[in-house]
Protein backbone atom coordinates (compact mmCIF):
# COMPACT_ATOMS: atom_id res chain seq x y z
CA UNK A 1 0.00 0.00 0.00
CA UNK A 2 1.37 3.93 -1.06
CA UNK A 3 2.10 6.28 1.32
CA UNK A 4 -1.14 8.45 2.05
CA UNK A 5 -0.27 11.85 0.21
CA UNK A 6 -2.40 15.08 0.61
CA UNK A 7 -5.35 14.95 -1.70
CA UNK A 8 -5.36 17.65 -4.44
CA UNK A 9 -7.94 19.89 -4.26
CA UNK A 10 -9.24 18.81 -7.54
CA UNK A 11 -9.83 15.18 -8.89
CA UNK A 12 -11.22 14.80 -12.95
CA UNK A 13 -12.35 11.74 -14.98
CA UNK A 14 -11.17 11.13 -18.21
CA UNK A 15 -13.63 8.36 -19.70
CA UNK A 16 -10.99 6.86 -22.61
CA UNK A 17 -13.39 6.54 -25.82
CA UNK A 18 -10.94 3.43 -26.74
CA UNK A 19 -14.17 1.36 -25.04
CA UNK A 20 -16.74 3.46 -26.49
CA UNK A 21 -18.71 2.03 -29.19
CA UNK A 22 -16.72 3.31 -32.73
CA UNK A 23 -20.16 2.87 -34.81
CA UNK A 24 -21.84 5.57 -32.68
CA UNK A 25 -18.94 7.76 -31.05
CA UNK A 26 -20.13 10.93 -31.70
CA UNK A 27 -23.19 9.91 -29.60
CA UNK A 28 -20.96 8.22 -27.23
CA UNK A 29 -18.88 11.46 -26.36
CA UNK A 30 -22.45 12.88 -25.96
CA UNK A 31 -23.39 10.46 -23.36
CA UNK A 32 -20.33 10.50 -21.71
CA UNK A 33 -19.95 14.48 -21.37
CA UNK A 34 -23.97 15.10 -20.50
CA UNK A 35 -23.27 11.98 -17.51
CA UNK A 36 -20.38 14.34 -15.93
CA UNK A 37 -16.82 13.80 -17.68
CA UNK A 38 -14.03 16.15 -17.06
CA UNK A 39 -12.30 15.26 -20.01
CA UNK A 40 -12.21 12.99 -22.80
CA UNK A 41 -8.68 10.67 -23.00
CA UNK A 42 -8.26 9.96 -26.73
CA UNK A 43 -5.71 6.31 -26.95
CA UNK A 44 -4.00 7.09 -30.43
CA UNK A 45 -2.16 3.72 -31.57
CA UNK A 46 -0.19 3.05 -34.17
CA UNK A 47 0.76 -0.81 -34.58
CA UNK A 48 4.12 -0.07 -34.44
CA UNK A 49 4.71 1.61 -30.72
CA UNK A 50 2.20 -0.49 -29.36
CA UNK A 51 0.76 -3.81 -31.45
CA UNK A 52 -2.92 -2.16 -31.72
CA UNK A 53 -4.04 0.58 -34.25
CA UNK A 54 -7.11 3.00 -32.84
CA UNK A 55 -7.53 6.44 -33.82
CA UNK A 56 -5.48 9.83 -35.39
CA UNK A 57 -6.29 13.57 -35.84
CA UNK A 58 -9.55 12.92 -38.61
CA UNK A 59 -11.47 11.07 -35.59
CA UNK A 60 -10.49 14.15 -32.94
CA UNK A 61 -11.28 16.70 -36.05
CA UNK A 62 -14.53 14.81 -36.25
CA UNK A 63 -15.48 14.73 -32.54
CA UNK A 64 -14.27 18.79 -31.57
CA UNK A 65 -17.41 20.47 -32.76
CA UNK A 66 -19.45 17.79 -30.89
CA UNK A 67 -18.15 18.43 -26.96
CA UNK A 68 -17.12 21.33 -24.90
CA UNK A 69 -14.71 18.78 -22.94
CA UNK A 70 -10.93 18.76 -23.46
CA UNK A 71 -9.50 16.62 -25.52
CA UNK A 72 -6.89 14.81 -23.64
CA UNK A 73 -4.64 13.03 -26.67
CA UNK A 74 -2.43 9.88 -25.72
CA UNK A 75 -0.14 9.23 -28.16
CA UNK A 76 1.30 5.74 -28.24
CA UNK A 77 3.26 6.02 -31.80
CA UNK A 78 6.36 6.45 -33.16
CA UNK A 79 8.08 8.21 -34.07
CA UNK A 80 5.88 11.55 -32.62
CA UNK A 81 6.80 14.45 -34.09
CA UNK A 82 5.22 14.13 -37.01
CA UNK A 83 1.39 13.74 -35.69
CA UNK A 84 1.40 16.87 -33.35
CA UNK A 85 0.75 19.25 -35.33
CA UNK A 86 -1.87 17.43 -36.93
CA UNK A 87 -3.69 17.09 -33.71
CA UNK A 88 -2.91 20.42 -32.62
CA UNK A 89 -5.24 21.29 -35.72
CA UNK A 90 -7.38 18.60 -35.21
CA UNK A 91 -8.18 20.35 -31.49
CA UNK A 92 -6.68 18.59 -29.07
CA UNK A 93 -6.21 20.43 -25.80
CA UNK A 94 -3.12 17.91 -24.15
CA UNK A 95 -0.78 15.74 -25.82
CA UNK A 96 0.92 13.73 -23.94
CA UNK A 97 3.56 11.26 -25.70
CA UNK A 98 6.09 8.70 -24.46
CA UNK A 99 9.42 9.19 -24.25
CA UNK A 100 11.03 6.18 -25.22
CA UNK A 101 9.36 7.48 -28.85
CA UNK A 102 10.92 10.41 -29.02
CA UNK A 103 14.35 10.97 -30.33
CA UNK A 104 14.37 14.70 -28.45
CA UNK A 105 11.97 14.86 -25.58
CA UNK A 106 12.49 18.19 -24.84
CA UNK A 107 12.44 19.53 -28.46
CA UNK A 108 8.94 17.28 -28.77
CA UNK A 109 7.45 19.07 -25.33
CA UNK A 110 8.54 22.42 -26.58
CA UNK A 111 6.25 21.75 -30.45
CA UNK A 112 3.85 20.59 -28.30
CA UNK A 113 3.67 24.23 -26.79
CA UNK A 114 4.46 25.86 -29.67
CA UNK A 115 1.01 23.94 -31.21
CA UNK A 116 -0.68 25.81 -28.36
CA UNK A 117 -1.45 22.57 -26.47
CA UNK A 118 -0.63 21.47 -22.85
CA UNK A 119 2.50 19.11 -22.50
CA UNK A 120 2.34 15.66 -21.04
CA UNK A 121 5.16 13.01 -20.59
CA UNK A 122 3.65 9.40 -20.26
CA UNK A 123 5.41 6.41 -18.44
CA UNK A 124 4.74 2.78 -19.12
CA UNK A 125 4.86 0.63 -16.09
CA UNK A 126 8.49 -0.47 -16.34
CA UNK A 127 9.41 3.10 -17.52
CA UNK A 128 12.00 4.81 -15.26
CA UNK A 129 11.02 8.47 -13.49
CA UNK A 130 14.65 9.37 -14.20
CA UNK A 131 12.66 11.08 -17.40
CA UNK A 132 11.36 13.28 -14.96
CA UNK A 133 14.66 14.86 -13.88
CA UNK A 134 15.00 17.52 -16.82
CA UNK A 135 11.30 17.60 -18.31
CA UNK A 136 9.18 18.26 -15.14
CA UNK A 137 9.09 22.10 -15.20
CA UNK A 138 8.01 21.57 -18.49
CA UNK A 139 5.07 19.53 -17.83
CA UNK A 140 1.20 20.36 -17.55
CA UNK A 141 0.47 16.50 -17.01
CA UNK A 142 2.67 13.10 -15.84
CA UNK A 143 0.50 9.84 -17.70
CA UNK A 144 1.53 6.78 -15.21
CA UNK A 145 0.20 3.84 -17.23
CA UNK A 146 -1.04 1.44 -14.81
CA UNK A 147 -1.57 -0.93 -17.75
CA UNK A 148 1.26 -1.99 -20.68
CA UNK A 149 -0.11 0.23 -23.16
CA UNK A 150 -1.75 -1.41 -25.93
CA UNK A 151 -5.20 -2.30 -25.23
CA UNK A 152 -8.46 -1.24 -23.18
CA UNK A 153 -10.01 -3.40 -20.05
CA UNK A 154 -6.63 -4.95 -18.81
CA UNK A 155 -6.03 -5.45 -15.20
CA UNK A 156 -4.58 -2.41 -12.73
CA UNK A 157 -0.87 -3.08 -11.96
CA UNK A 158 -0.94 -2.71 -8.35
CA UNK A 159 3.24 -1.78 -8.06
CA UNK A 160 2.26 1.32 -9.81
CA UNK A 161 1.09 2.84 -6.46
CA UNK A 162 4.41 3.64 -5.00
CA UNK A 163 5.28 4.89 -8.23
CA UNK A 164 2.28 7.74 -8.05
CA UNK A 165 3.04 8.23 -4.72
CA UNK A 166 6.93 8.82 -6.03
CA UNK A 167 5.69 11.22 -8.31
CA UNK A 168 2.99 12.97 -6.22
CA UNK A 169 6.11 13.65 -4.10
CA UNK A 170 8.00 15.43 -7.00
CA UNK A 171 5.10 17.82 -8.58
CA UNK A 172 4.36 19.01 -4.62
CA UNK A 173 8.20 19.60 -4.08
CA UNK A 174 8.14 21.65 -7.81
CA UNK A 175 5.43 23.73 -7.00
CA UNK A 176 3.88 23.69 -10.38
CA UNK A 177 0.64 22.47 -10.94
CA UNK A 178 1.50 19.67 -12.80
CA UNK A 179 -1.79 17.04 -13.16
CA UNK A 180 -1.27 13.26 -12.25
CA UNK A 181 -2.93 10.92 -14.73
CA UNK A 182 -3.35 7.30 -13.95
CA UNK A 183 -4.47 5.13 -16.63
CA UNK A 184 -5.40 1.40 -17.04
CA UNK A 185 -7.53 -0.78 -14.99
CA UNK A 186 -8.88 2.45 -13.20
CA UNK A 187 -12.40 1.11 -11.47
CA UNK A 188 -14.64 2.32 -9.03
CA UNK A 189 -13.22 0.07 -6.65
CA UNK A 190 -9.75 0.91 -7.16
CA UNK A 191 -9.95 4.43 -7.39
CA UNK A 192 -9.95 5.89 -3.89
CA UNK A 193 -6.58 3.94 -3.52
CA UNK A 194 -5.24 5.48 -6.52
CA UNK A 195 -6.16 8.94 -5.26
CA UNK A 196 -4.69 8.37 -2.01
CA UNK A 197 -1.74 7.45 -3.32
CA UNK A 198 -1.53 10.63 -5.06
CA UNK A 199 -3.72 10.99 -8.89
CA UNK A 200 -5.65 13.30 -9.09
CA UNK A 201 -7.18 12.49 -13.12
CA UNK A 202 -8.26 8.85 -13.84
CA UNK A 203 -8.62 7.69 -17.16
CA UNK A 204 -11.17 5.28 -17.40
CA UNK A 205 -12.06 2.96 -20.86
CA UNK A 206 -14.37 -0.24 -20.02
CA UNK A 207 -15.08 0.88 -16.36
CA UNK A 208 -17.31 3.97 -18.04
CA UNK A 209 -18.25 2.68 -21.23
CA UNK A 210 -18.82 -0.98 -20.36
CA UNK A 211 -21.28 -0.37 -17.70
CA UNK A 212 -24.47 0.16 -18.37
CA UNK A 213 -25.43 3.51 -17.06
CA UNK A 214 -22.34 6.11 -17.67
CA UNK A 215 -23.91 8.90 -14.97
CA UNK A 216 -24.51 6.46 -12.11
CA UNK A 217 -20.71 5.16 -12.99
CA UNK A 218 -19.18 8.29 -12.55
CA UNK A 219 -21.37 9.11 -9.67
CA UNK A 220 -19.99 6.40 -7.68
CA UNK A 221 -16.64 7.71 -8.79
CA UNK A 222 -16.67 10.77 -7.27
CA UNK A 223 -18.50 9.21 -4.30
CA UNK A 224 -15.51 6.87 -3.72
CA UNK A 225 -13.15 9.96 -4.20
CA UNK A 226 -14.87 12.11 -1.81
CA UNK A 227 -13.96 10.48 0.89
CA UNK A 228 -10.10 9.96 0.24
C1 LIG B 1 -4.17 1.66 -22.90
C2 LIG B 1 -4.82 3.02 -22.93
C3 LIG B 1 -5.84 3.27 -21.85
C4 LIG B 1 -6.97 2.31 -21.86
C5 LIG B 1 -7.73 2.42 -20.57
O1 LIG B 1 -3.11 1.63 -23.78
O2 LIG B 1 -3.86 4.04 -22.82
O3 LIG B 1 -6.31 4.60 -21.90
O4 LIG B 1 -7.83 2.50 -22.92
O5 LIG B 1 -8.72 1.45 -20.62
P1 LIG B 1 -9.22 0.71 -19.31
O6 LIG B 1 -9.77 1.76 -18.39
O7 LIG B 1 -10.26 -0.22 -19.82
O8 LIG B 1 -8.04 0.00 -18.71
ZN1 LIG C 1 -4.51 6.21 -22.56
Amino acid sequence: MAAVMPAPATFRIAPSILSADFARLGEEVAAVEAAGADLLHFDVMDNHYVPNLSIGPLVCASLRPRTGLQIDVHLMVKPVDRIIPEFAKAGANIISFHPEASEHVDRTLALIRECGCKAGLAFNPATPLSHLEHTLDKLDLVLLMSVNPGFGGQQFIASVLPKIAEVRKKINASGRDVWLEVDGGVKIDNIAEIAKAGADTFVAGSAVFGSKDYAATLREMRARLAVV
